[in-house]
């Protein structure tokens, strides 16, 4: 990435990463991503907020050069994750006077991850300030976004947010800012769905904290700066929220064509009772999409054929997942078959203790499905209808009755 300026002595000296593709060998990267690391040059002191991924480690470097920087006197470590904190080592090699400021948490997991010195740290706390002559860097302690240890950093003067991983999105682009909402949107929901979505509630009071900053840009360490901050927190507000949307969401595998039979089936008998409905075909669907739809979906219905008495092995991957990452569901069911036996209903409701839901009753079936199969799935479907109703989610009540 070249070096950007922000605002007069801020500059964005962090680099792009178009080819990747997996993020923790887990998380699917369509649009790639970027290690957003930022300098300020105060009247009296140099600040560098967060680092940039190791292999990226001679695009920072060959930044500060074009900037000629001789001298930096802190490191700002909002996150201790390797993406942002990996080439801190290579910084303070560099800049040998330079010291990390970070809070306790921070401090020592940097120091387990990264073997800094101890002698190299000023820790803080909530609200302390550091000045740099004219300008002032506050630090407000937000644990849990997505480790215990993460903190923002504000330039009061400026009023520039720099919450690191917090209203981040995969996405590699060459604006710096924000172009089109529309495309960010969806980025910064996936990044959402497959980062944040488990801490929906620290994140709530995060936002309430931040409330009281009057800010006009934010500079996340992941995607485009935001100069209409209220686009993003407005969403992070919607996604975080106890609302739920009148969606069911199916993740499914089929073997031999039933476990397929009443998935298509029960995807219409949802659609003509006015529900939106999800499927997600395991075998081919990217687990981001699916972790997308999770954000807003009041209901997950799960269906698998049986494998050795048990769930296929990639439903319980989608399984896994989804009571790893904690979505507002408020129901769940399971639709499924098997030829001779079948445990996959214990099995796969009990994946799931995280989920706050109503286990509406399942239907599982004995071969290809028949008519009276076809009469279960209906019912499941008059449930599910039921229970958005009581939840005054549904948007057409018009054309249900
Ligand atoms: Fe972008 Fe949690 O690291």
């Amino acid at each position: 990435m070249a070096v950007h300026e922000i605002k007069p002595n801020i500059y964005s000296v962090g680099a792009i990463d178009w080819d990747r593709r997996l993020f923790d060998e887990l998380i699917p990267l369509p649009d790639g991503t970027s290690y957003n690391a930022y300098l300020i040059k105060g009247t009296q002191k140099i600040a560098l907020i967060d680092t940039v991924d190791p292999p990226k480690e001679h695009e920072l470097i060959d930044n500060l050069n074009k900037l000629r920087i001789n001298n930096i006197d802190y490191v700002i470590s909002n996150h201790a994750e390797q993406d942002h904190s990996g080439t801190i080592p290579k910084v303070l090699e560099l800049y040998q006077h330079a010291k990390v400021i970070t809070n306790p948490k921070c401090k020592s997991l940097l120091m387990d991850l990264l073997l800094i010195p101890d002698d190299k740290f000023i820790t803080v706390h909530d609200k302390d300030t550091i000045s740099l002559g004219d300008k002032t860097l506050e630090f407000i302690m937000a644990p849990w976004v997505h480790w215990p240890e993460t903190m923002l950093t504000y330039l009061r003067e400026d009023k520039i947010l720099f919450p690191c991983d917090l209203f981040g999105s995969h996405l590699a682009a060459s604006e710096l800012f924000v172009q089109n909402e529309c495309e960010v949107y969806e980025s910064a929901k996936r990044y959402y769905a497959e980062i944040m979505m488990p801490f929906r509630t620290n994140i709530k009071k995060h936002l309430e904290k931040i409330k009281e900053l009057t800010i006009e840009i934010i500079a996340p360490s992941h995607g485009q700066l935001y100069k209409r901050p209220e686009f993003i927190i407005g969403a992070y507000r919607d996604w975080v929220s106890d609302e739920v949307k009148n969606e069911v969401i199916i993740p499914f595998v089929s073997m031999h064509g039933s476990t397929g039979k009443m998935v298509d089936y029960f995807v219409d008998a949802l659609i003509k009772r006015g529900l939106t409905v999800k499927p997600f075909n395991l075998t081919r669907t990217d687990i981001g999409e699916l972790a997308i739809a999770l954000v807003d979906a009041a209901t997950i219905v799960i269906g698998s054929p049986t494998v050795l008495t048990g769930p296929h092995p990639s439903v319980v991957y989608a399984a896994f997942l989804a009571n790893a990452l904690r979505p507002k569901l408020k129901f769940a069911s399971l639709i499924g078959s098997y030829g001779w036996g079948s445990r996959i209903e214990d099995h796969i409701i009990g994946m799931l203790p995280n989920l706050k839901v109503e286990i509406i009753k399942p239907v599982i079936i004995k071969g290809y499905p028949e008519e009276e199969d076809f009469t279960s799935l209906d019912r499941l479907a008059d449930e599910i209808l039921k229970r958005h109703k009581d939840l005054n989610i549904l948007e057409n009540e018009e054309q249900l009755k």
